[in-house]
């Protein structure tokens, strides 16, 4: 899949279904609370997501049978939704979704705090974000992929947190996953130059011990090899000439 260059009319409509799926997580971090079930998200999450005019992209996406993907604690990513998983006080779930607006794909991240959770829980949540910050200072035309990467791991290194790196970033427009790849640690090689017009989802996924990650035999979900709780932040973003813009902010 190739990198795009997206034109005026294409960012108008990126901006809109980014917009839309911002509006769909305000929502879901407004509802979710101990007691409710993983699969009581995903349910809320594609009725949002409808609601919009949208089609859920990971719905059916390589087989993915969800459309909000929902990480607890030690799950990294692509956690299933299950009736029978239950959030508790304490646990952090990581929610992972994107809808399609006229074609056009957004992308996002974010994990929340069920009730009050551990100091050392919150901080993992609150400097996986930050790193996303860091990183996409560096997402200006001239730059290279590796200014981003770069700056997402000097960002985190200081805690000794593992940096996901099985699993990157990528581009985003009429298919959810482009060319470039973005990963999250650090890169020699400098990568694409960036270009006003290109939208890149970026989303650093930090886990509290080990970088190293396995799959589980549902073929999806990913947990830390050690147990060690895990964050996510993502959000799809719009690189200019100028300062970049977060399409999914919220
Ligand atoms: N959100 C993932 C990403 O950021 C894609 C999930 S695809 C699914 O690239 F099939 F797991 F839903
Ligand atoms: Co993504």
């Amino acid at each position: 899949m190739a990198v795009t260059i997206k034109s005026a009319r294409e960012i108008e409509l990126m901006r809109e279904s980014c917009k839309l799926l911002a509006d769909v997580f305000q929502n879901l971090e407004q509802a979710i609370r101990p007691g409710m079930s993983t699969k009581d998200i995903d349910i809320l999450g594609e009725k949002l997501i409808r609601g919009h005019g949208c089609i859920p992209n990971f719905l059916n996406y390589n087989g993915y049978p969800a459309s909000v993907c929902v990480s607890v604690n030690d799950e990294v990513v692509h956690g299933i939704p299950r009736a029978d998983r239950i959030l508790q006080d304490g646990d952090i779930v990581s929610l992972d979704a994107g809808l399609i607006y006229k074609g056009y794909h957004s992308d996002m991240a974010r994990t929340f705090a069920i009730g009050t959770v551990s100091e050392a829980a919150r901080l993992l949540i609150e400097r996986t974000k930050q790193s996303f910050f860091d990183g996409i200072k560096m997402a200006k035309a001239g730059n290279h992929l590796y200014d981003i990467s770069n700056a997402i791991d000097a960002s985190i290194s200081p805690y000794g947190y593992g940096i996901v790196r099985d699993l990157v970033g990528h581009g985003i427009g009429t298919s959810l996953h482009e060319d470039p790849q973005i990963p999250n640690f650090a890169q020699r090689r400098h990568g694409l130059k960036l270009h006003a017009g290109m939208t890149l989802a970026i989303e650093p996924m930090i886990n509290m011990g080990r970088a190293d990650v396995e799959w589980l035999d549902d073929d999806w979900t990913v947990v830390t090899e050690d147990g060690s709780w895990s964050a996510h932040y993502e959000n799809t973003i719009l690189v200019t000439d100028g300062e970049p813009e977060i399409l999914t902010l919220y």
